[in-house]
């Protein structure tokens, strides 16, 4: 559903991606990974219209969505949890919520079950406990999770997150593991960021490691995981 050829992009004069290609097939599960700097978060700025690629194209369910705004991306069928969360401080959680239902993907064909609001709030019990608190009253977990809440609750096809668990206690990024688990038990293909190797690779069907903005592995996630000498080699651990 996410095929992305050739991608190249820069800051200023800084050539960041050397021509990046990457696939996401529906309902699949893709880590992307690499050591600090190397351009992952730049990628998914590109994906979502947010950086405009100097060459190679971005196709969404085989249409042509290269630098396309970012309204477009997720009528495409496309949600991002993005590294600094980006909730509405002044908005409550029912807000925030709600808001994005407006934004969201265009109708899904007959059979799929839409995220609602009670879907949601399902999958997240500590927000259903905190409806009409602000959003800036959240822990940073709490935050976490309405940023992937708001983010489903666009009815995507694919929900990309960058850094899913980083600076977050121990307890509650087991908790949102097994959430990302039950999500991904619902079809939605995911292509994810973290730093969280073990549960990442435990979690994703494939994984795909950048280095310097070139693609350096692309293979089966558990095969990744019997082979220190690439951990070592490419991500540093
Ligand atoms: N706004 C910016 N202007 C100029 N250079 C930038 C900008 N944002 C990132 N860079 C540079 O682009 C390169 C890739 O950064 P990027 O944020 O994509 O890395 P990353 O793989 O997401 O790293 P991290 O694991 O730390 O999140 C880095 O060298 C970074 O310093
Ligand atoms: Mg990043």
């Amino acid at each position: 559903m996410l095929k992305i050829s050739n991608l190249h992009a820069r800051y200023g004069s800084s050539h960041i991606l050397h021509g990046i290609d990457l696939t996401v097939g529906a309902g699949e599960c893709v880590a992307l990974l690499g050591r600090n700097g190397m351009g992952k978060t730049t990628l998914i700025r590109c994906l979502f219209g947010l950086l405009k690629p100097d060459d190679g194209t971005i196709q969404i369910h085989d249409q042509d969505m290269t630098a396309a705004p970012v309204h477009k991306i997720a009528q495409a069928g496309l949600a991002l949890v993005p590294e600094n969360r980006e909730i509405f401080p002044n908005l409550t959680v029912a807000e925030n919520l709600t808001m994005a239902a407006r934004t969201g993907a265009l109708p899904k064909p007959e059979g799929q079950q839409p995220w609602t609001l009670e879907k949601t709030l399902a999958v997240f019990p500590r927000l259903a406990e905190r409806l009409s608190h602000m959003g800036n009253q959240l822990s940073g977990g709490e935050q976490q999770m309405l940023a992937i809440g708001r983010a489903l609750m666009t009815n995507p096809d694919l929900l990309v997150l960058d850094e899913a668990t980083e600076g977050l206690a121990p307890l509650i990024r087991k908790e949102i593991w097994a959430m990302i688990s039950d999500i991904r038990a619902t079809g939605i293909a995911v292509l994810i960021i973290d730093k969280e190797l073990d549960r990442l690779l435990e979690l994703s069907d494939r994984a795909v490691i950048i280095e310097k903005g070139r693609v350096v592995y692309s293979g089966d996630a558990h095969e990744l995981s019997g082979k220190p000498d690439i951990h070592h080699r490419h991500l540093g651990v």
